[in-house]
């Protein structure tokens, strides 16, 4: 069997009188890749919290590559865990404003933010490849405060993959990128899957294509719970996305990914107002139809009229 890398059993969280997990079990091992999907506000985040640490479940346990989360040293696991989210963000641009873009990426190496020791010439050429390979490297000098905001993100995506990682954690690394940075990013995470192919690799996201082939499993949450968890081919179905976001769907599947395409509604489930605006539409035309046959029915009936009065 193949060890665990992340586990999650029972999982509650309560932020004042919010339920905002409610009883989570999720299993992540070795050389599986999962994505987490689900709409805003069922828990994503949260319960990526919880996994590292920086949030304590309420209720429920959580073992964290080393062992379980109350015992292990958080701090020694954490250089362990490649982490990527909106929150390290607020914190670089709040408290770490100066620290460059090859400095952030650096800082990976200690699961610091910002640079406390001198780099290594290795770990300097490998930050520069890493950036390099997310098409950064002349964000190398430049200072996080003076980025745009996907510059930022694709810095600490740098800082993410120069971890010595057994676990990766990326919670919505593509927000804010455009399509071609993007296609960078999910480049650069297909190709450590295959590099590192044991080391698991959780992608949290709003966008089934950013999916990439790669990733074997997905966990599907709404409202705080699993709608369904498994192999992504029995988890990306039309049946269970559209329980998760309740409206229709429809599934494309595309060189390996899969997109999803609202599907139109039927014309009986239009709102009554556009129902009523049709309606009316079809009696004008009749009506029009109507008044232009009202000539020619008049024309027809003079000629019969002259016809009765000719004189024999
Ligand atoms: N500090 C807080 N106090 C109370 N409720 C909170 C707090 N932080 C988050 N929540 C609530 O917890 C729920 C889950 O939030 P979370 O950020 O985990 O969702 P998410 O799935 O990551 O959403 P998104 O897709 O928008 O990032 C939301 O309903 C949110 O309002
Ligand atoms: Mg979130």
């Amino acid at each position: 069997m193949r060890s665990l890398r992340l586990s999650m059993e029972g999982i509650e969280y309560r932020r004042g009188d919010a339920r905002i997990l409610k009883g989570i079990s999720w299993r992540v091992a070795a050389g599986e890749h999962w994505s987490v999907l689900g709409p805003n506000g069922s828990g994503k985040t949260s319960l990526m919290m919880i996994a590292t640490g920086y949030e304590p479940a309420s209720r429920g346990d959580v073992f964290l590559v080393a062992g379980d989360i109350g015992e292990i040293v958080l701090p020694d696991v954490r250089k362990k865990i490649g982490f990527v989210s909106s929150q390290l963000t607020d914190i670089m641009v709040q408290h770490r404003p100066r620290v460059t873009g090859l400095e952030t990426a650096l800082s990976g190496r200690h699961a610091s933010l910002g640079l406390y020791e001198k780099p290594s010439a290795r770990a300097i050429r490998d930050a520069k490849r890493v950036l390099a390979e997310l098409g950064a490297l002349h964000l190398a000098e430049v200072p996080f405060s003076k980025m745009s905001t996907g510059q930022r993100q694709i810095c600490l995506i740098a800082r993410c993959y120069m971890t010595r990682s057994r676990l990766v954690i990326l919670d919505e690394p593509c927000a804010g990128l455009d399509l071609a940075t993007r296609e960078i990013v999910l480049r650069t995470l297909t190709e450590e899957i295959r590099r590192h192919p044991a080391t698991p690799q959780i992608l949290v996201t709003h966008h089934p294509e950013e999916i990439v082939p790669g990733i074997t499993h997905v966990l599907l949450l709404r409202g705080g719970e699993v709608v369904a968890q498994g192999r992504r081919e029995k988890v990306l179905t039309r049946r269970n996305l559209e329980r998760a976001y309740n409206v229709p769907l429809r599934v494309v599947h595309q060189d390996g990914r899969v997109w999803i395409v609202p599907r139109r509604q039927r014309q009986q489930q239009l709102p009554r107002i556009s129902r009523m605006a049709t309606d009316y539409r079809r009696q004008r035309q009749r009506a029009l139809q109507r008044c232009s046959l009202l000539p020619v029915i008049r024309v027809i009936r003079e000629i019969r009229g002259k016809k009765r009065c000719r004189p024999t």
